[in-house]
Parts: structure tokens; C-alpha cells; sequence
């Protein structure tokens, strides 16, 4: 078995006396992927903030290789640092080049020289099919071709783990297949992700588990072939009912 990467014991989170997330227990295993589904509302988002501590746990806990993140206001630039999140919306410098927003976070917080962390945004960049656009400004690009640049900067920082929040729900159907091969590419190279994502095919070609929340709880995990075909749970059926998605 992998070493446990991420533990999130115990989990609640309420907003104005709303219950968001309710004793939620995880663990993520280094190199493991796991995907996230639920309804809309269903917390999605809120776990994935809670892990890098955009929003603060009412209790329990959550420890990145043991180590407690939660509840610790002073060292949250270093678990941003450690846990690496790109979202729905882009959000490149609009006033700075493609190279220039994948500088920053390596030089300003990591203390990388220029030279290093430019050799490894160019392999990068090649890597994900945009070598031509180092010099382009975000207003220039597509979408899908943002997205991928917010994936690059994202992997610069060398996170141990990624979370992913709907980073193709904003775009053109066109574009969702170039960005979801980006991730299935990282998810080869052994990144640990945790993935909020519609995208039912691409959720089952990417996840070793997938995780169904609804209404705050884990009503059911199961690896993606199990889940997808033979889901234990009708809520689970209900949800996947709802998604065209073909038995096959
Ligand atoms: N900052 C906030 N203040 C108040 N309520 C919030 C806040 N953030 C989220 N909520 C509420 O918490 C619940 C869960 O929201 P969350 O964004 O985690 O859902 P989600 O599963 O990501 O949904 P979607 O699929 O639509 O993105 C929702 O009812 C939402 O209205
Ligand atoms: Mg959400």
C-alpha cells in the first residue's frame, strides 16, 4: 500500500448554521487519484477549500503526511504552497504574459532562480501543446489553453498533491478534451489529485476512486468501474440517472 498522502478525519463545516459538510472522514494515498461527484451544493467545493484552507473547519481535522493543516492560520501559505488548486475560472495575471504569471509563484515563494524555473515552464509548456505561447497574453488565449496554463503554473510549485474544482466547466465543449488530456497525462505521471468534475468519462478514465457525496456525507466510494456500473447506493443511481451517462 501507498503512503497515506491527505487525511481528513472527522470533518464539519457549516455556513450560517447550515450544515456543509458533516463528519466527513478520507484519505488519499500518495499517487492516488480520486474523483469527486455529487449533486450541486452537495459540498464539493467546500471540501476542496477546507483541504487548502480557503475556508476554516469547524472540527476535525485534516493532515497532509501526518502533519496537521487545519486550523493553522500562520502556516497557510505553506500548506498553498504544498497543495496546488486551480478552479472553474482562470486566473492568470491579465496584464503579464504566459511566462511571466508561471514565473511568479516559483521565484516569489519558493526562492528559484529565473533561469531554472524558465527551462522547466518551456518543457512544461511543450508538454501540454502550447511551446508557441510563452510570450502570449491571457487575453489572447482560448479558454482550454488558459486552463493548461494554470495547470503549468500550478505544477511549477512542485505541489505533493493538486485539487481540481470543475477546471472544464467554464469552457467551449471543443476545448474540455485538451485540458481533461492534460490532467489524465499528470494522473499517468503519478500526481496525487483530487478531482471535482461532470465529466462522467473522463471521471471514470481518470479516478482509482471515485467519492459520491450528497447533502455533506461520503454516501458511497468504490473504484470507477464498480461505481460507474454497479453503483451500491441508489442516490448514487439516482445521480448517475441524471448524467447520460451509458451503461455499457
Ligand atoms: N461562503 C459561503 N457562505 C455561505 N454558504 C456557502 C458558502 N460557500 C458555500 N456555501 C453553501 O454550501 C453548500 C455547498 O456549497 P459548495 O460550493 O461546496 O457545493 P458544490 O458541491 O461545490 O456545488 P456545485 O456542484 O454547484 O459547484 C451550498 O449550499 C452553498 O450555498
Ligand atoms: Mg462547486
Amino acid at each position: 500500500m501507498a503512503e497515506t498522502l491527505l487525511e481528513i478525519r472527522n470533518l464539519h463545516k457549516s455556513f450560517e448554521g447550515v450544515s456543509v459538510l458533516k463528519d466527513v472522514s478520507l484519505s488519499i494515498a500518495q499517487g492516488e487519484v480520486v474523483v469527486i461527484i455529487g449533486p450541486s451544493g452537495c459540498g464539493k467545493s467546500t471540501l476542496l477549500r477546507c483541504i487548502n484552507g480557503l475556508e476554516a473547519v469547524d472540527s476535525g481535522e485534516i493532515l497532509l503526511r501526518g502533519e496537521r493543516i487545519s486550523g493553522q492560520k500562520k502556516a497557510l501559505h505553506l500548506v498553498r504552497q504544498r497543495i496546488g488548486m486551480v478552479f472553474q475560472s482562470y486566473d492568470l495575471f491579465p496584464h503579464m504574459d504566459v511566462m511571466a504569471n508561471l514565473l511568479l509563484g516559483p521565484i516569489k515563494a519558493l526562492g528559484k532562480s529565473r533561469r531554472e524555473v524558465a527551462e522547466e515552464a518551456e518543457r512544461f509548456l511543450v508538454r501540454v501543446g502550447l511551446q508557441d505561447k510563452a510570450h502570449a497574453m491571457p487575453g489572447q488565449l482560448s479558454g482550454g489553453q488558459k486552463q493548461r496554463v494554470a495547470l503549468v503554473r500550478a505544477m511549477l510549485m512542485h505541489p505533493e498533491m493538486l485539487l481540481l474544482d470543475e477546471i472544464t466547466a467554464a469552457l467551449d465543449p471543443e476545448m474540455v478534451r485538451e485540458v481533461l488530456n492534460v490532467v489524465l497525462d499528470l494522473a499517468r505521471d503519478g500526481v496525487t489529485m483530487a478531482i471535482v468534475t461532470h465529466e462522467m468519462r473522463f471521471a471514470e478514465a481518470v479516478a482509482d476512486r471515485v467519492v459520491f457525496l450528497e447533502g455533506g456525507d461520503i454516501v458511497e466510494q468504490a473504484p470507477p468501474e464498480k461505481f460507474f456500473h454497479q453503483p451500491e447506493t441508489e442516490r448514487a443511481q439516482q445521480f448517475l440517472d441524471t448524467f447520460d451517462y451509458k451503461k455499457s
